[in-house]
């Protein structure tokens, strides 16, 4: 069985719903759908044909489209898996009389999932871990990686992606981080909302989760998630906001936890209040699979599809019990109806009845392409000593190569989102190789791209386990490339930030054989270092992805300038974060809530700022193998838009790509903000002006009372350099109180 949340198999029967479903879907499979219709008319906008659409359904249609059914192959056997059901993550029949399409759901942000679990023998490409992207701080890298994903899924069917994780990095220990964009709201919500247009380019429902809180895995089943109204608006709400105006996604998925109080599918303040109401979502929001607690209230906060709840919910309540609800006054017809036009208008928007997902022939190459460039522009170079890198391939003898199976792939983050890619997995057999595994490396190994990139040297492997013989090699290598790893997981947390299985023994005997010695790290989240004053040069890569192994001997070889940023701050260790401990990550009962008011909305480099602490290496970090110089920062308006105006010059001897960065800090505020930012590339010796947007909500305050953003009034300081500790003089912008 897929995971964790079993309470609901012991206790749930096959309902005559889902028998009346089967046999619909059966018999109609043939119905020709309907020739020209009132709503079939593009002309119209998407509320007004689902509008017209909803008006023809009957009542036992509608609750087909409001809930979806687990098309996982691995259903107990006395609940048949849905007929037309892609194996995948969800499924809603179609309604043939009215043309309308199925639903089939898959997972998620890193690629078309499918451990071999879930569809055997079936591979797609998958992009490097959601840093990767968010490291780029590339918009249009985002946007490619999305499309690709989204293609993928078109051609194999699937018209919903459950893609566009962007729960922000509260918690360094986070099993899912792999699956998300970091810790900054500004700087998530473009790269996510960029994915989520991608993906939806191709005509595939693209679902922004997992709103909201969820920012750890430990008791995600149970933990009430707690946290201020400002601060939340401020943090993890404005990542989704910004997002979902950038992408528009058509679904958004609510969470397992609580979040003050109430399940974050009952939530009437996330659902009503925020998303339909002060955003103004059109579309639909989906349960996390088993985070649906009831009928009345889910629907009533604002929850407009269960998600296969016959298999992880307690019951299904958008059945039986929704329609009890309705017969009682406690639901209205309308809500009903309005629950039906979101699924539908979602659909219309996304062109997913124009542009029916079916089995069409994958660019393999093409798409294997776009993953490689994700990592090329988002693998961030953390030290570099003595120029170390790039190493020069034409003069290179030998090369020492250890570590992580580097010889076999790169690391997979595990979970719903695994992405099975061509050739399976390269390292079977490890464990878990069961839920929340199967632990996968992707078949791309660096061993065979650092002998192609150098074919003159003698690059040999040590597979790591024997210390003495790794360094062995190294001592008599001209340079050890040493791979390390740390498999981070959905529905575990790590209890550390150690780097597991001796490899830091590993790496110091290693450094100490051979001070030429880089290392390339494949992590979920960051990790310690206590080894990094002895090795030359740190290459972080999170998960690299299809084509990973060509990637880092491009980076490593200088074919192509590194340029990834952090999008997230490098504790130096436990000490500094915000909860030093997390209870129960290894194991135990969890607490029954968390406490993110500590940090509240200064999450990462915030919660450093106003602490006065010193993280390892600070958000927006990364080296270059050339040299960047920043001028003067002039701030503008233009039509009520203000705009940074920076000249960035590369004064190195190498081409390569420089983010600018833009900070901001509020009149009596201690930490800075980012703003704005915009990555350029550059030629040695080319430079460019330039002219970066200032998101208006990082100036200003999220006031409860009014609910909308007030500016403070008075000095803003604006400073613009390449990290948020690495920043040129500040300019100051006088600006007015009021609202935005
Ligand atoms: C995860 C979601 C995922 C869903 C469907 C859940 O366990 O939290 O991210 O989309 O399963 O597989």
């Amino acid at each position: 069985m897929k995971r964790k949340t079993a309470v609901a198999l012991q206790c749930v029967a096959l309902t005559g719903a889902i028998a009346m479903g089967l046999s619909a879907w059966t018999s109609t499979a043939s119905a020709q759908p309907p020739a020209a219709t009132p709503w079939s008319d593009t002309a119209l906008s998407p509320d007004a044909r689902a509008k017209l659409l909803v008006a023809q359904l009957t009542q036992d249609e509608k609750f087909q489209l409001i809930r979806s059914y687990y098309a996982g192959p691995d259903r107990p056997a006395d609940k048949p898996f849905p007929k037309g059901a892609i194996a995948s993550a969800g499924y809603v029949p179609p309604i043939p009389r009215l043309g309308i399409p199925a639903l089939e759901e898959s997972d998620a942000g890193l690629g078309v999932a499918s451990s071999d679990r879930m569809r055997p023998g079936d591979d797609a490409t998958p992009l490097p871990a959601g840093p990767v992207t968010a490291a780029s701080w590339d918009p249009q890298i985002a946007y490619r990686g999305g499309a690709m994903i989204g293609s993928e899924a078109h051609s194999k069917g699937f018209n919903v992606l459950l893609a566009g994780g962007i729960n922000l990095m509260r918690e360094p220990r986070n099993g899912r981080n792999f699956e998300y964009a970091g810790e900054d709201p500004l700087l998530a919500g473009a790269i996510v909302g960029e994915t989520i247009r991608g993906v939806q380019s191709q005509h595939v429902i693209s679902t922004i989760k997992h709103f909201a809180l969820n920012d750890q895995e430990t008791g995600r089943n149970t933990i009430n998630a707690q946290i201020g109204e400002q601060a939340m608006r401020e943090s993890d709400l404005l990542a989704f906001e910004l997002a979902i105006e950038r992408g528009k996604p058509g679904s958004v998925m609510c969470s397992y936890n609580k979040v003050n109080g109430d399940w974050a599918c009952e939530n009437d303040y996330l659902m009503n209040q925020v998303l339909k109401r002060d955003w103004k979502y059109p579309g639909f929001v989906m349960s996390d699979w088993g985070g649906a607690h009831s009928a009345a209230k889910a629907v009533n906060a604002g929850l407009d599809q269960e998600s296969a709840g016959e298999i992880f919910d307690q019951q299904v309540f958008f059945d039986a019990p929704l329609r009890d609800a309705l017969a009682k006054g406690e639901v209205t017809q309308a809500r009903v109806d309005d629950m039906v036009q979101r699924i539908l208008r979602s659909m219309f928007a996304t062109g997913v009845f124009e542009h029916p997902a079916k089995k069409a022939p994958i660019d393999g190459k093409a798409n294997l392409a776009v993953s490689r460039e994700t990592l090329e522009a988002g693998a961030v170079l953390l030290r570099n000593e003595h120029d170390l890198l790039p190493l020069d391939a034409a003069t290179l003898t030998s090369v020492a190569v250890i570590g992580a199976h580097a010889d076999k792939g790169v690391l997979a983050g595990g979970g719903s989102s695994l992405v099975t890619a061509k050739g399976g997995n390269a390292v079977p057999g490890l464990e878990p190789t069961k839920w929340p595994g199967p632990v996968m490396y992707h078949p791309y190994a660096p061993l065979k791209a650092l002998r192609a990139m150098a074919p003159k040297a003698n690059v040999q492997f040590a597979e790591g386990s024997d210390v003495a013989a790794a360094a062995a090699l190294a001592a008599k290598s001209q340079v050890a490339v040493v791979f390390v790893q740390k498999w981070a997981t959905e529905s575990l947390d790590a209890p550390d930030i150690s780097l597991p299985d001796g490899q830091d023994a590993l790496v110091s005997a290693v450094a100490k054989a051979n001070p030429r010695t880089i290392v390339v790290l494949e992590n979920g989240g960051p990790v310690a270092m206590p080894w990094l004053d002895q090795v030359g040069a740190v290459l972080e890569t999170w998960y690299p992805g299809g084509d990973g192994g060509v990637a880092i001997a491009n980076l490593l070889s200088g074919k192509v300038n590194p340029s990834g940023r952090l999008p997230l701050s490098w504790p130096r260790d436990l000490s500094q974060l915000p909860r030093p401990e997390l209870p129960a990550a290894v194991g135990g009962t969890p607490p029954a809530s968390v406490d993110y008011a500590i940090e509240g909305a200064d999450i990462g480099y915030r919660w450093f700022q106003s602490r006065d602490i010193k993280p390892l290496f600070p958000f927006g970090y990364g080296l270059s193998y050339t040299r960047f110089e920043h001028g003067p920062l002039k701030v503008s308006s233009r039509d009520g838009q203000l705009i940074a105006t920076v000249d960035v010059r590369n004064t190195g001897s190498h081409a390569g790509a420089e983010v600018a960065q833009v900070y901001v800090q509020p009149p009596g505020a201690k930490a800075k903000r980012l703003a704005g930012f915009t990555k350029v590339f550059l030629q040695a010796g080319e430079h460019r002006e330039l002219a970066i947007p200032l998101e208006r909500r990082l100036l200003a305050d999220f006031d409860v009372a009014t609910h909308g953003w007030m500016v403070r009034g008075g000095d803003y300081g604006v400073a613009e350099g390449n990290s948020s500790e690495d920043l040129g003089t500040p300019v100051t912008l006088k600006l007015p109180a009021g609202h935005l």
